[in-house]
């Protein structure tokens, strides 16, 4: 569990580089990071010069928290993720929501690339993250409880806030953008699943995998954020098309579906 002491000197460095009080953070995807490109007088702060934060490597992720405005409002954005299958520890993943909690955020939007496990939808379509399914086992709030940051145990009812939920699907509405709606399932990677793991995920109820975004959302509950998670569907999961996976696909679909998702992502932010 994260110490209020190191939450608050990580604060305490970003607020050397910045007067302004970011109130929405972004955790950008794979190939979504361009978005944090399009603040407004930003100021870029490296993960690795951020007191406690982990220093990640992950392949088409930059890695610095980005602050400025866009559409009137005050955002830090997280331009690359530290992901669970990097080695880091959920601690480590999930830190820097509690850094944007101290620095004022009050609402998150999580997004990433990842599979499409229900046949009707296709590459390239958003999703909206109605709930999620934890496959992995493990839990960020896992551990003694730090009781300044939230609860032991935790109502995860509505982890994906509906009324923010609304406010996409009537951006994507009044912008023509299709946007399927469904339940994403948390897989730690590194390697994709198989295509009976599929068969088996499809059967739980999920509509897409990914390896990110859960321990995220959780831990934004837990602070008391209110959260909603866009994903790209970069790919069909496995053994639905009779081609095998890479990561090469997701950075290309990620790309081809860039400008869409940034209109929609900075009219959600207006509203
Ligand atoms: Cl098919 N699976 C997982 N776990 N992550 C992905 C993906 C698939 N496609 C993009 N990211």
């Amino acid at each position: 569990m994260h110490k209020t002491n190191e939450i608050l000197e990580a604060k305490a460095y970003i607020e050397k580089h910045t007067k302004v009080t970011p109130t929405i953070g972004i955790i950008l995807g794979s190939g979504l990071g361009p978005f944090a490109d399009t603040l407004e007088d930003a100021v870029h702060i490296p993960y690795d010069e951020i007191p406690h934060f982990a220093k990640s490597a992950a392949v088409g992720h930059a890695n610095e928290l980005v602050i400025g405005t866009i559409a009137g409002k005050t955002v830090v954005a997280m331009k690359g993720r530290f992901h669970y299958y990097e080695g880091f520890t959920l601690d480590q993943v999930t830190f820097p929501v509690r850094v944007m909690k101290a620095l004022g955020m009050e609402k998150m939007i999580v997004t990433n690339a990842c599979g499409a496990v229900n046949t009707d939808f296709s590459p390239g379509d958003l999703m909206l993250i109605t709930d999620h399914i934890n496959l992995t086992a493990n839990n960020p709030l896992m551990g003694p409880n730090n009781d300044e940051l939230g609860v032991r145990f935790l109502d995860v009812s509505e982890v994906y806030s509906k009324q923010l939920r609304s406010v996409v699907s009537d951006v994507a509405k009044d912008q023509n953008v299709t946007l399927q709606e469904g339940v994403y399932a948390w897989w730690t990677g590194p390697t994709y699943e198989t295509p009976a793991e599929i068969r088996m995920i499809r059967t739980l109820g999920a509509d897409a995998v990914g390896m990110s975004t859960v321990p995220e959302a959780l831990i934004a509950r837990h602070a008391g954020i209110e959260t909603v998670g866009i994903s790209c569907l970069t790919n069909m999961a496995c053994g639905i098309l009779d081609q095998p996976l890479n990561h090469e696909e997701v950075i290309e679909t990620a790309e081809r579906v860039k400008s869409t998702f940034l209109k929609l992502v900075t009219e959600v932010i207006a509203r």
